[in-house]
């Protein structure tokens, strides 16, 4: 029978929000539901990789045989990450990362004071893990293989090019909208170095094990030359 597509891989994904404290009850967050990110890491197992999934705050169910690790914010999803690349062979940055955090976290609830004032919020940039894991030596060598994601209103090939240098990612994948949060189906639009694919709208179950095998074709192509 065919060898697995990702045998001998090891695979690393972030996937889900992050959630930024306010205080020990409140903070900001978004709606991404980590499905497309699960998908992915179920489909990578499927695939032969030994999985590691960097989830933030979810409802879903630990696909079988992929160790995860739950993360709270983005500060918290780097940290993580960063420890676990030294032995990935292949980042997928699936995580909708809170693009900033309150500056200061209170300790306590913050509380009404009665007289009608709100708080007033200040906030600071949050770390871009996949940039970061993109600068690494391992990555810049072409050990380990980094894939972005990207969600557009609009303009979504022109963004996705311009992301994926940004980043400085071979794969950036954009999500062909309208916005996906929480449906169990996506279609994708993959940008590399060669050019653009789409894959048409199909449950994000099927178009993860697409996906991956994309990935496996580049990696072969990148790691043969
Ligand atoms: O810049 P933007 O948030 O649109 O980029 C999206 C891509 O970058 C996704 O792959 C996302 O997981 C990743 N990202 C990240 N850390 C951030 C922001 C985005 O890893 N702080």
């Amino acid at each position: 029978f065919a060898p697995k597509l990702l045998a001998g891989q090891q695979v690393l994904i972030t996937a889900g929000p992050t959630f930024e404290a306010i205080d020990p009850v409140r903070g900001i967050t978004n709606l991404s539901s980590g499905k497309m990110g699960f998908a992915i890491a179920r489909a990578a197992r499927e695939a032969g990789a030994e999985v590691t999934l960097v989830a933030g705050p979810v409802h879903l169910p630990t696909p079988r045989g992929v160790r995860r690790l739950d993360v709270v914010s983005a500060q918290n999803m780097l940290e993580t990450v960063a420890g676990q690349a030294q032995a990935a062979t292949v980042f997928i940055a699936t995580a909708a990362v809170a693009d900033w955090r309150p500056a200061t976290s209170a300790d306590h609830k913050i509380k009404k004071d009665g007289s009608g004032a709100v708080p007033a919020l200040a906030f600071v940039e949050n770390p871009d893990i996949l940039a970061t894991v993109a600068q690494s030596p391992r990555a810049r060598s072409g050990q380990l293989y980094c894939v972005g994601f990207a969600a557009e209103s609009e303009n979504l090939l022109e963004h996705a090019s311009a992301k994926r240098q940004r980043k400085g990612v071979p794969l950036l994948v954009g999500n062909i909208g309208p916005a996906t949060f929480g449906q169990d189906d996506n279609a994708l639009l993959l940008v590399d170095a060669d050019g653009h694919r789409e894959l048409p709208r199909a449950s994000k179950v099927e178009l993860a094990r697409q996906l991956v095998a994309e990935i496996a074709r580049r990696l072969r192509h990148t790691r043969a030359a």
